[in-house]
């Protein structure tokens, strides 16, 4: 009925759609501390023998060495990987073996693993956030007097600095790190020990195991316990907002890269050439960690989806946390090297920025604000005049820089030459000191604050 190669008919496909060996062997290490632990509580508690213990746990180390060194076969018939290392475990030591298991389930078994794996992934996430914060700051302070079009919309704003605009991103990596950590300080509680939902009749000590774990104390509720996947949505919301904020810098950095901008350059590092146009420089990094945000918005969806509605306490449906995780957490890990690895690549073209900086009467605010500091007026009848200079300069078609000041004091007589001196790029950024802005000294010392607060000194 399924064709040839389903030849064992329902019973392979329940084999198939059952066995999670194929995702879930990346549990081993985690599902091998955690037995160890539970292992050596049960010995404690006098639950099993001091000998059966030792054999257990001399057993399981020999299983990791085995999986470390790629001499473990894993079989799909023993479904998971809880039961793969149990079956290994008997036929190296026969019957203690089966006393592993008491005052345990595999539901509190695989909630404590995928635990312990969420917290090891947040934890590598963390370091790799610190490496780019690393990179941008470093980047920030080489960049600190490069000036460069801010926008809005897209279009000129106000010039502002290139060390200041990669400091923006220093801070959002800031949040999606604390994010992090604050996903990590709510998860880290023992689920062992909740056995198949209702707790057990055995003497256990649930904060031994949980020491041992490093977690901060056992879960509260055995139903809870074996029941809920917060913690891998919370991780994968992390990753998906901290996604966006990848992806809004690759799209920046794409966008820089193109001919019409022209504001940096990767090298051959981070570009890849064209096999039919030979000019071009591919910023094809960029592109994928673009894109790649997309997949870590659908892992999220993917868990949201299948948590929603399910009755307490363990389906089998949360055997699919698993994949999902283990794609958001790789692909976190792939971006933030990639996009690391890109801002130590660019090289930006202050020429050309300054240039475009200047341009499209990106200082007119300037020219306001020196109306309204100089002269006295009001900001709104300094807007209308400078509203007026720059449309007669546009007319002219020459920057306000290149107005006649005669021309100027038409419009609005109390203009003197010093006007002039507002009107530079540089003039206009030095003068936003105001704290948060993008002065050249103010990046100068939103750097060293941003080295104490996220490098730690
Ligand atoms: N492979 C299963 C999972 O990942 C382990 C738990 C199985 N528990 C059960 N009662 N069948 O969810």
């Amino acid at each position: 009925m399924w064709g040839g190669r389903y030849a064992q008919g329902p019973a392979a496909i329940m084999e198939a759609i059952n066995a999670s060996i194929g995702f879930d062997r990346k549990l081993y290490r985690q599902d091998i501390a955690a037995s160890k632990a539970h292992c050596a509580m049960l010995v404690q508690q006098k639950i099993i023998a001091a000998k059966d213990g030792a054999a257990i746990a001399k057993g399981l180390d020999v299983i990791l060495a085995e999986i470390d060194g790629g001499r473990f076969e894993f079989s799909t018939a023993l479904e998971d990987i809880h039961m793969n290392v149990e079956a290994r475990l008997a036929e190296r030591i026969g019957e203690a073996a089966g006393r592993l298991h008491t005052a345990r389930s595999r539901n509190d078994q695989v909630a404590t693993d995928f635990r312990l794996w969420v917290r090891d992934a947040l934890d590598r996430s963390e370091v790799q956030l610190q490496a780019l914060q690393a990179a941008l700051i470093a980047r920030a302070e080489e960049y600190a007097d490069t000036v460069m079009p801010g926008f809005t919309h897209l279009q000129t704003a106000q010039p502002v600095t290139f060390g200041h605009h990669l400091l923006a991103y220093v801070e959002m990596f800031g949040r999606d790190r604390s994010r992090l950590a604050d996903c990590r300080q709510r998860m880290n509680e023992n689920p062992l020990g909740a056995a198949a939902l209702a707790g057990t009749p055995y003497a256990i000590d649930r904060h031994m195991t949980a020491k041992a774990l490093a977690f901060d104390r056992p879960m509260e509720n055995s139903l809870d316990a074996v029941s809920d996947r917060d913690f891998a949505l919370e991780f994968m919301s992390a990753a998906a907002i901290c996604g966006v904020h990848l992806s809004r810098l690759a799209e920046e950095i794409v966008l820089w890269c193109s001919a019409p901008f022209r504001f940096v350059a990767l090298s051959d590092a981070f570009t890849t050439g064209s096999s039919i146009m030979p000019q071009k420089r591919n910023p094809d990094a960029a592109e994928l960690v673009r894109a790649k945000s997309g997949r870590l918005f659908g892992t999220l969806m993917s868990l949201l989806t299948v948590m929603k509605g399910l009755p307490l306490t363990y389906s089998k449906d949360m055997q699919e946390d698993k994949e999902p995780t283990f794609e958001a957490a790789e692909t976190l890990e792939l971006a933030l090297a990639a996009m690391t690895g890109m801002v130590l690549d660019l090289t930006a073209d202050a020429k050309r920025m300054r240039e475009v900086a200047g341009a499209d009467y990106s200082t007119a605010t300037d020219l306001a604000d020196w109306l309204v500091r100089e002269l006295g007026l009001p900001f709104r009848k300094a807007h209308h005049v400078t509203g007026k200079l720059v449309s007669l300069a546009a007319e002219r078609k020459v920057p306000l820089t290149d107005l006649p000041l005669a021309q100027m004091q038409q419009v609005e007589p109390g203009i003197t030459k010093a006007v002039f001196k507002a009107l530079t790029v540089e003039a206009s950024v030095n003068a936003r000191r105001s704290y948060g802005g993008t002065a050249p000294a103010n990046v100068r010392s939103a750097v060293g604050r941003a080295r104490k607060r996220f490098l730690r000194g």
